[in-house]
């Protein structure tokens, strides 16, 4: 029986043998206490990695991101955050119902961004009638599309200059620095706080890292321990995520040649439309009325792909290319 391919996300990875024991090994204490040597030092190390004097190992990245939100923006405050992003789409409303802070959501661009003339008019005036406008959040991959640096800079100095802080959901942003061939902390630069996932196409279980600088951090422990985030012997987890960070970033580039290919051959097939990826997520639009074949022939041999609203085609350390090859031979037999 063939074995399951799941390009539904980067997060379906199994840690790999090397991980598992570099986990199996880790020297443990009670993180609550800041007593486990290898949460410790995975924190030392993404710090250093990304260009920050601090760094808290969370979770999730729902998590991580919920901590920076409520470090940055108190009770009333109001964030300025993409129509599409992660934090305002998909992690339950969690700044509002959980830190009163009231999200703006502004529509993103076609490459992802959001437009800087937006950025300056959503920022509301010091007025009693209005919320108090905090912070900037942008995320970096954004539905796999990358933020040109340029954009970064600009947009990161205009909300500095309007005396706002600056967040960057970077749950993939080791795919964008490695696509741009720029250091992580190139990528990081002009953000007060980046949460980076661990689990998605890093390739460990679990755990994201928040970075900022020591007093931000210091704030955002305060909100982890609330949030029932303070985890004890962690290090188990951690060193899977300090094994990631230390081997799997640059093998991305791998994951993006493959979502190439992998498009490119699929634009070759009818009655189907391609989005041309950027980093290792791609869409595919098909006429509505093959879905349920399309779907029931994908079951049949053992692909995954999120089907709705669009395909979504996530490529990562566990799809190699000859796996690609199979799916597009599947693909090809349907769509001829
Ligand atoms: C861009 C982005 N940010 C944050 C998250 C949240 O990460 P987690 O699933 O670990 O909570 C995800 C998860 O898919 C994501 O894609």
């Amino acid at each position: 029986m063939e074995q399951w391919l799941d390009l539904r996300s980067d997060t379906v990875t199994q840690p790999c043998a090397a991980m598992r024991s570099a986990m199996n090994v880790a020297p443990v204490g009670d993180d609550v206490y800041g007593d486990d040597p290898t949460v410790n030092r995975l924190q030392e190390y993404a710090a250093d990695l990304f260009g920050f004097e601090d760094a808290l190992f969370a979770p999730s990245g729902t998590q991580s991101n919920l901590l920076a939100l409520l470090a940055h923006c108190g009770r009333g405050d109001e964030y300025l955050v993409g129509q599409e992003a992660h934090t305002y789409r998909y992690e339950g409303g969690g700044a509002a119902v959980l830190g009163s802070i009231q999200p703006q959501p502004i529509i993103n661009q076609p490459d992802g961004s959001i437009a800087l003339a937006d950025i300056e008019s959503y920022i509301k005036p010091d007025d009693f009638h209005f919320a108090r406008t905090k912070l900037l959040a942008l995320e970096n991959t954004i539905n796999g599309r990358l933020l040109p640096m340029a954009y970064v800079q600009q947009a990161t100095a205009l909300a500095h200059g309007k005396g706002l802080s600056t967040h960057l959901d970077g749950a993939r942003v080791c795919n964008a620095a490695v696509k741009l061939g720029v250091s992580p902390r190139d990528i990081a630069q002009g953000f007060d706080s980046v949460s980076v996932c661990l689990s998605k196409g890093l390739g460990a279980p679990v755990g994201s890292v928040l970075l900022g600088s020591r007093p931000f951090i210091k704030e955002a422990r305060r909100w982890r321990k609330m949030l029932g985030g303070g985890m004890r012997q962690a290090g188990i987890l951690a060193a899977g995520g300090l094994y990631a960070l230390e081997h799997n970033i640059q093998r991305l580039a791998e994951d993006h040649d493959n979502a190439t290919y992998f498009a490119t051959e699929l634009a070759k097939m009818k009655n189907i439309k391609v989005s041309t990826p950027q980093t290792n997520i791609f869409y595919v639009d098909v006429p509505s009325f093959v879905c349920k074949g399309l779907n029931d022939v994908l079951e049949l041999t053992r692909i995954r792909v999120s089907m709705s609203p669009r395909l979504r085609i996530v490529t990562h350390m566990d799809t190699r290319r000859e796996d690609i090859e199979r799916a597009i031979t599947v693909f090809g037999d349907f769509f001829g």
